[in-house]
């Protein structure tokens, strides 16, 4: 399994504690940034990670900021994204089982390094369900479709 990781400097110490839970699991990750505490974009690291996975260069994504919220809304904005923002392992799984999501995002601000470790692995071990949850994956589908280019 490839994971592509990224932050923005709000998740930035988050950001490398997840890389060394996971590299402790020999499971494979790249990080695309940010590098260091000195404030910088969400969007960025957001477009970095989202454009590796809708191009299924990556498995899953992980990103994180101060709340998970806005690196979320970002990568969303890439066709083929489902990012989830999960606070809870409950929330891990589902995003998996139902949203078949490829994107875990979180906030440092939010949740404890202990939780956050749970929620990854949670997420990586989870399946999609498929049958009636790809009907509205599919759904989902179509409205990135319509509005490809824009809002008409
Ligand atoms: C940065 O201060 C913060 O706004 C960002 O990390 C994130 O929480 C935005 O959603």
């Amino acid at each position: 399994m490839k994971i592509a990781i990224g932050s923005d400097h709000a998740g930035f110490s988050l950001k490398k504690e997840v890389i060394k839970h996971l590299e402790g699991k020999n499971i494979e990750v790249k990080d695309f940034g940010t590098f260091s505490e000195d404030s910088c974009d969400y969007p960025d690291y957001a477009l970095k990670v989202a454009e590796e996975v809708a191009q299924n260069n990556f498995e899953f994504g992980i990103l994180i900021c101060g709340t998970g919220i806005g690196i979320s809304i970002s990568a969303n904005k890439v066709p083929g994204i489902r990012a989830a923002v999960c606070s809870d392992t409950f929330c891990a799984h589902a995003s998996r089982e139902h949203n078949n999501a490829n994107i875990l995002a979180m906030g440092e601000r939010v949740v404890g390094t202990g939780l956050a470790l749970d929620i990854v692995d949670t997420f990586l071990n989870s399946k999609f369900e498929g049958d009636r949850h790809q009907r509205r994956i599919d759904k989902i589908t179509g409205i990135e479709k319509k509005f490809n280019g824009g809002m008409k």
